[in-house]
């Protein structure tokens, strides 16, 4: 049976475009797919929402509440939630090995990993993210914890098991055996995802996750490159992220992050790169030319990334790209409040921050994105780049979406009438919106969370 939906809704069809839809009527079908839009003007808008609420399926939205389409993070490290906020005084390589692995090791307690992520899922629904794209652990049993955990809880999610058996760069304390153990886990972690009890519509979808190549043998880049082609999976690894990293496979490869992964067949059409940072227009080609996609995440990128990454360049360059909060790397598990941050990140890399220099010398011109520009990353961005019917209101996309309440008990968001337009309105959501005003949250046209 289908349901509807009525009130003010904000979605961003196109890279930079907002359209603000009126009292929209959405009609969402049984299986959580849109079936049709109708504005005020429509033949039948009346008689459906008559129709809708006699039949007590009609959910109408109040003053100051918005529908928004879900956030998707395009890039979060499920074990990293407890180390969220803290932990971020040392350089990546240094924090990796002090904090992150000693944390990440414990997944081993299932009863630990279970715990965690109940938490964490709960949270990034609570937020309005509704798809999450995961690093998990390099252990099967709490990967899979994970994958549950979204299904349970109802979050559309990709989930990846990490491959890490490079000794040289892995402790003893957090490394595959060796790179046949890798791949015969991996291939085990995409079967018991596919195959997993009430994810016959794969709300949950495997993704083949070498960490990254310094924590990789070749060997196991190599055999997931085989894995990606005989499965389709998606893949997700970090790329070029910061200047130890980049030079780090430069010294072994010879060559770039993006060139290397293409080269073992880890750059595909549903290849998420996290960062990119250090990407040059040479690797811009090649990550374009496959059809793979970029997580920005700003957050993370001051802590551990010695640079930000060139969003404007690769929004210029039409390339696929959306926003991660990197949990833990960046301190925060809100995908809107890394919007602004992507917006801020941008004005700094146009102005510059060293006031001793002359402004001309300062900052790079043209630099800038604007808030819209962010919305589109954090929803149909992220979409595109996963290649998901999702992110924006449209006639067979699924319904993923929030509540947004400008009036919620505790909103940091004011808004005067006859001052404030329809974009003053969104820009101030994307500024100062917190999870206190993420009042309920759908996926699939199922409703996951209420405040
Ligand atoms: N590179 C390899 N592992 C990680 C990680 O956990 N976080 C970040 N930000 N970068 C990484
Ligand atoms: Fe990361």
């Amino acid at each position: 049976m289908s349901q509807y939906f009525l009130g003010n809704a904000y979605h961003a069809p196109k890279q930079g475009e907002i359209e603000f839809l009126r009292k929209t009527l959405i009609e969402v079908d049984g299986q959580g797919n849109i079936q049709s839009l109708m504005d005020e003007n429509h033949a039948n808008y009346q008689s459906s929402i008559d129709t809708a609420e006699q039949e007590g399926t009609l959910t109408i939205l109040q003053a100051g509440q918005y529908l928004l389409p879900g956030l998707i993070d395009l890039h979060i490290h499920a074990p990293q939630f407890p180390q969220l906020g803290k932990a971020l005084h040392l350089p990546l390589e240094d924090w990796l090995q002090q904090c992150t692995f000693p944390l990440e090791a414990r997944y081993q307690d299932e009863a630990f990993a279970a715990n965690v992520y109940q938490k964490l899922v709960s949270t990034l629904l609570a937020n309005g993210t509704t798809t999450g794209l995961y690093f998990a652990t390099l252990h099967l049993e709490a990967s899979t914890i994970l994958a549950k955990t979204c299904l349970e809880l109802g979050q559309r999610a990709f989930v990846g098991k990490l491959n890490m058996d490079n000794k040289a760069e892995c402790p003893e304390f957090y490394c595959e055996e060796n790179a046949e153990v890798s791949l015969e886990t991996t291939i085990e972690f995409i079967n018991r995802v596919k195959t997993m009890l009430g994810n016959d519509h794969q709300l949950v979808q495997p993704v083949i996750t070498p960490r990254f190549i310094p924590s990789c043998s070749d060997q196991v880049l190599e055999g997931l490159g085989e894995i990606a082609e005989q499965t389709d999976c998606h893949i997700q690894t970090h790329c070029s992220e910061s200047d130890w990293e980049h030079n780090y496979v430069i010294d072994r490869h010879g060559k770039t992050d993006s060139h290397s992964l293409n080269d073992f067949g880890l750059l595909t059409r549903h290849t998420i790169l996290a960062h990119s940072n250090f990407i040059s227009e040479d690797d811009c080609d090649v990550i374009q030319e496959k059809g793979a996609g970029i997580a920005h995440c700003p957050l993370s990128n001051y802590y551990f990334s010695n640079a930000v990454f060139p969003l404007r360049r690769a929004l210029d360059r039409q390339m696929h790209v959306g926003l991660g909060t990197d949990i833990s790397g960046g301190p925060s598990a809100s995908i809107i409040e890394n919007c602004r941050h992507a917006v801020h990140a941008s004005r700094l890399r146009e102005e510059g921050t060293n006031p001793a220099l002359e402004q001309s010398q300062r900052g790079l011109a043209g630099s800038r994105i604007d808030f819209m520009e962010a919305f589109w990353c954090a929803t149909r961005g992220g979409a595109i780049a996963l290649d998901i019917p999702a992110g924006s209101f449209e006639v067979g996309h699924k319904f993923d979406a929030f509540i947004m309440d400008i009036n919620a008990p505790n909103s940091n968001i004011t808004a005067y009438d006859n001052y404030d337009d329809e974009m003053d309105i969104l820009q101030k959501i994307i500024s100062g919106a917190g999870r206190q005003n993420v009042m309920k949250t759908w996926v699939d046209g199922k409703l996951v969370y209420e405040q």
